[in-house]
């Protein structure tokens, strides 16, 4: 039997999963086109699976494409000098995981060049792009970096210039064929000028929260397989309570078909969903973990958000204020209909009430010391 997952990306396999066909196909058929495309959003929204899934799915065309799947988590405390040789060697053990895994073997000049490819810097990256294009001949290589946050300050400029460089060639099948970065951070905290950046603006990827429709269809496949039910009121207010974020309609998974150990023969009811929600709103989990320390990072967006939850003060959700951009790249705002700042969903307004309340009780207190 599958179970929901929280831990990490979901496999469909052991996990029950939304399969975010609509989404996937836009992605595969930007790839198609040999576009370079930029998925920038919160911490547990989906990202490595969603990503997984899209390499999955141009492994199974193995006459076209040659994708490898990156992560530069590991490169975070490192510098350009340890970026480059290193991400070479990287790139030429996914080509031969890939091509292993289609029980083909590399053509001589392949693995000769392979085994003596040197890479230091942007520049011999370019060349090393070049030199691999003319060995997979018409293979599309197309390459997806989960954790592009973690490239190393002083390998940025010259990694996105030397992408830039390519993707503006004139040569029929580019090397890489598409990239796909994937990160955290938005553009601008990144950093970059976006002038020697490939990546376009309208190609950002929006990965959003699941609907009302996919909440069903991820509580169906528990349903399918284990005969239980649970009443359209629950998946309501799951859908509701978490405005769709991937890890807590999970977690509410979790609680009510296990933990709560409710017997398989009864319907799942709302007085179970009360019991979830009330373990939710005090637990402390990964998502509510990161929920704390993202605001505690800035003693500006505990102020914003004691505004946008205790007084009313209905603030503008403008991107170009810095503190408003950040607190929406870590997804703990989004616009409300209005075009004003909104807390990202219920579970998330209680649990910053609750934190905030011990300030809220200084300031008062404060205030009225002062009177
Ligand atoms: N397609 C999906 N179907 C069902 N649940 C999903 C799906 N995608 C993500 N989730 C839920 O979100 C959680 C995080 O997934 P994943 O690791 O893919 O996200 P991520 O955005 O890469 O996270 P991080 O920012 O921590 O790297 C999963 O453990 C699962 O609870
Ligand atoms: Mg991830």
């Amino acid at each position: 039997m599958r179970c929901f997952g929280t831990f990490g990306p979901v496999y469909p396999d052991i996990n029950y999963i939304v399969s975010r066909s609509e989404e996937l196909a836009d992605y595969i058929n930007r790839v198609q086109q040999g576009r370079y495309v930029v998925l920038f959003a919160p911490r547990q929204t989906g990202k490595t699976t969603f990503f997984r899934n899209a390499l999955d799915v141009l492994e199974a065309d193995s006459d076209l494409y040659l994708p490898i799947h990156l992560n530069f988590e590991g490169y975070v405390d490192t510098d350009a000098d340890t970026f480059y040789p290193s991400l070479c060697r990287e790139i030429c053990s996914h080509i031969t995981d890939t091509l292993q895994k289609r029980k083909k073997n590399p053509s001589d000049e392949l693995l000769h060049f392979m085994e003596n490819a040197r890479v230091i810097n942007s520049v011999s990256m370019r060349e090393f792009f070049e030199n691999l294009g003319a060995l997979l001949q018409n293979q599309r290589f197309t390459i997806i970096i989960d954790e592009f946050d973690g490239i190393p300050s002083d390998a940025l400029r010259g990694f996105l210039h030397t992408l830039r460089q390519i993707y503006l060639s004139n040569i029929r099948i580019k090397c890489p064929y598409s990239v796909g970065i994937v990160g955290v951070k938005n553009i601008i905290q990144l950093n970059y000028d976006r002038s020697i950046s490939p990546f376009n603006i309208q190609d950002e990827f929006k990965l959003f929260n699941f609907t009302l429709a996919q909440v069903d269809e991820l509580y169906s496949q528990y349903t399918e397989e284990t005969g239980q039910i649970l009443i359209p009121d629950v998946i309501n207010a799951i859908h509701k309570q978490t405005a769709g974020q991937p890890f807590l309609v999970n977690r509410f998974g979790q609680i009510l078909t296990d933990e709560l150990e409710i017997p398989k023969s009864e319907t799942i009811q709302m007085h179970h969903f009360n019991k979830a929600h009330k373990q939710i709103l005090k637990e402390r989990n990964t998502n509510i973990s990161h929920l704390i320390t993202n605001i505690r990072r800035d003693p500006r967006f505990e102020k914003l958000l004691m505004r946008i939850t205790f007084y009313e003060g209905r603030r503008r959700f403008n991107l170009d204020d810095e503190i408003i951009s950040e607190l929406a790249t870590y997804g703990i705002i989004k616009e409300d209909e209005l075009g004003m700042c909104q807390i990202h969903n219920p579970i998330y307004l209680q649990r910053i009430l609750q934190l905030l309340q011990p300030s809220i009780k200084g300031h008062k207190e404060q205030q009225s010391h002062f009177k």
